[in-house]
């Protein structure tokens, strides 16, 4: 029977944000019940976001590694043949042992999952339009939105979507065939990952990005340039300080037509697909809000106090649909605080210890402030960099793009920010992450020891350049 009744917290959205703090408050020992209307567990992250584009990326590595640089390393192979199907199944099949292992972890921690659209009766009183058919009602003392974002569409309506031959994130993650022209607008983090997946499948892939550089908001600005040189070299175009005005369909292609930031130009660029990445809005909709007057900004976040309180007394709101960076593991630790909120009144997220990662080759991540940020706020700040090309792991696995990068205060030796890209970057910075945690400073790293051979120690050299003037390595 689907449940329904008395809980102390509700959750609507089974997300990174909705169903870790589902199980968090089960553990807690709140009577939870996460309400989820898509029919799997894991939001956008597990179903079409993180995990699938993680696969596509991984596997068509591996892909692209096989055609291209595993001669080098004594392996012959022949005939060597992209199998699609196999590829995008195998993509499924991670989804579906993910989503299904959230399920399992409900049941394990005890939190009731209903299957349904969830709307606002009243503050405490949530109807659900039940997945099966017909309705039911939760009353919950608490209620945590956790209803995440969606696709935002190209301003002004001059594209529309079809997920077939212009497509959204979403689309990209199922294509049928590998286009031979793609035309990729906007160069963020989706952009990116999902141009790389095409582009090592083969496609042609043109990146159209409206500012002059590329890896979204918040990567440092020599990182980015370095990471632009990095794909260019893989295959993928870019046009910088272009902005797309429209895509159009005409016999079986599809027509983009761009304009130059710097005169207006108009030019136009033909492709077989064409992803829109243009970035995501805050989704609210169907829930009632307006029928429990939750506050809203203008650009559609639910607005929320530091505590994650909403304007409604017992309603809090975490993740994608409210500030910050969209991000899983931001969603993650906010669902956990706000249901530490109402356990114990206490709860707490860094925000200025959130890492980035894009997950192309050479990965690229970081955490804390960039280079132009410490320029702009006036702070006195000291680089420290170590390459990759000097580090002894990188060079016996014949994978030697990239650096290091240590942002510190120049003063304390405190460190501010650090930027990677290279190889295992996106798990290396976890290590980053640790160090502002701690407030370390740049010698704390250096003086910590690191095992030979690794990547890591192009970290920790880093880390000894910018304390004491210089690598050994290096
Ligand atoms: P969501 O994951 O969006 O979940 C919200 C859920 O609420 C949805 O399942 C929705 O069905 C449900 N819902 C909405 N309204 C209702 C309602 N009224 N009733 C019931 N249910 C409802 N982030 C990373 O950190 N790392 C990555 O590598 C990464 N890769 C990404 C790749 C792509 C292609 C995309 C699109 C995103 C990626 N992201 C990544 C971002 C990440 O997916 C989001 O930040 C994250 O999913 C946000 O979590 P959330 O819980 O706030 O919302
Ligand atoms: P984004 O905001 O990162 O990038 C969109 C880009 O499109 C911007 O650089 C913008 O200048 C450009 N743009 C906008 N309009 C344009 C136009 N008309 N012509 C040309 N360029 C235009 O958004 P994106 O890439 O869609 O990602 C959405 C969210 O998903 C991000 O917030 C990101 O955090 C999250 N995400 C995270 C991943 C990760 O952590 N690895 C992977 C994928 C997505």
């Amino acid at each position: 029977a689907t449940p329904s009744g008395q809980y102390d917290a509700v959750v609507i959205g089974g997300g990174p944000g909705g169903y870790v703090a589902a199980i968090k408050a089960a553990q807690l020992g709140l009577k939870t019940a996460c309400i989820e209307k898509r029919g799997t567990l894991g939001g956008t992250c597990l179903n079409v976001g993180c995990i699938p584009s993680k696969a596509m990326l991984n596997n068509s590595h591996i892909y692209h590694q096989t055609l291209h640089d595993i001669k080098k390393r004594g392996i012959d192979v022949e005939g060597v043949k992209l199998n699609l199907q196999q590829m995008l199944k195998a993509k499924d099949d991670s989804v579906n042992g993910l989503t299904k292992g959230i399920e399992s972890l409900f049941k394990k921690n005890k939190v009731d999952y209903i299957k349904g659209a969830a709307s606002f009766v009243s503050p405490k009183l949530i109807s659900v339009q039940l997945n099966d058919g017909g309705k039911s009602t939760v009353e919950a003392k608490t209620v945590i939105i956790a209803t995440g974002s969606e696709v935002a569409p190209f301003p002004g309506g001059a594209i529309e979507i079809d997920e077939q031959q212009i497509v959204s994130s979403t689309g990209a993650l199922s294509l049928q065939k590998v286009p031979e022209k793609m035309v990729v607008i906007g160069g963020g983090i989706i952009g990116l990952e999902m141009g790389s997946v095409w582009s090592r499948l083969g496609a042609e892939v043109t990146v159209v990005e409206f500012l002059n550089s590329i890896g979204g908001a918040g990567i440092d600005e020599e990182i980015s340039k370095q990471f632009q040189k990095s794909l260019t070299k893989q295959g993928l175009k870019f046009k910088l300080s272009t902005k797309v005005l429209s895509a159009e369909k005409k016999d079986g292609k599809v027509v983009v037509t761009t304009e130059a930031a710097k005169d207006g130009k108009q030019d136009s660029l033909e492709a077989d697909v064409v992803l829109v990445a243009v970035g995501r809005r805050p989704y609210t909709q169907g829930l009632g809000l307006e029928n429990i007057g939750v506050e809203v900004d203008s650009r559609g976040r639910i607005v929320i106090d530091d505590q994650f309180n909403t304007s409604v007394p017992n309603i809090k709101c975490i993740g994608d649909v409210t500030f910050g960076p969209m991000l899983a593991h931001k969603a993650e630790e906010e669902g956990i605080a706000a249901v530490e909120y109402i356990h114990s009144g206490h709860g707490h997220v860094n925000y200025g210890t959130i890492p980035s990662v894009v997950y192309t080759h050479p990965e690229v991540a970081w955490v804390g402030k960039t280079e132009q940020e410490l320029k702009a706020d006036g702070v006195k700040y000291k680089v420290g960099r170590f390459p990759f090309l000097a580090n002894s792991r990188a060079k016996t696995n014949l994978d030697t793009e990239g650096q290091v990068k240590f942002l510190v205060e120049a003063e304390t030796d405190r460190i501010l920010g650090v930027h990677i890209i290279g190889p295992n970057a996106g798990e290396m910075i976890a290590e980053g992450v640790l160090a502002l945690e701690y407030g370390a400073s740049a010698e704390d790293i250096a003086r910590t020891t690191h095992a030979h051979p690794t990547l890591s120690e192009a970290f920790r050299e880093a880390a000894l350049q910018v304390s004491s003037g210089n690598a050994i390595h290096f």
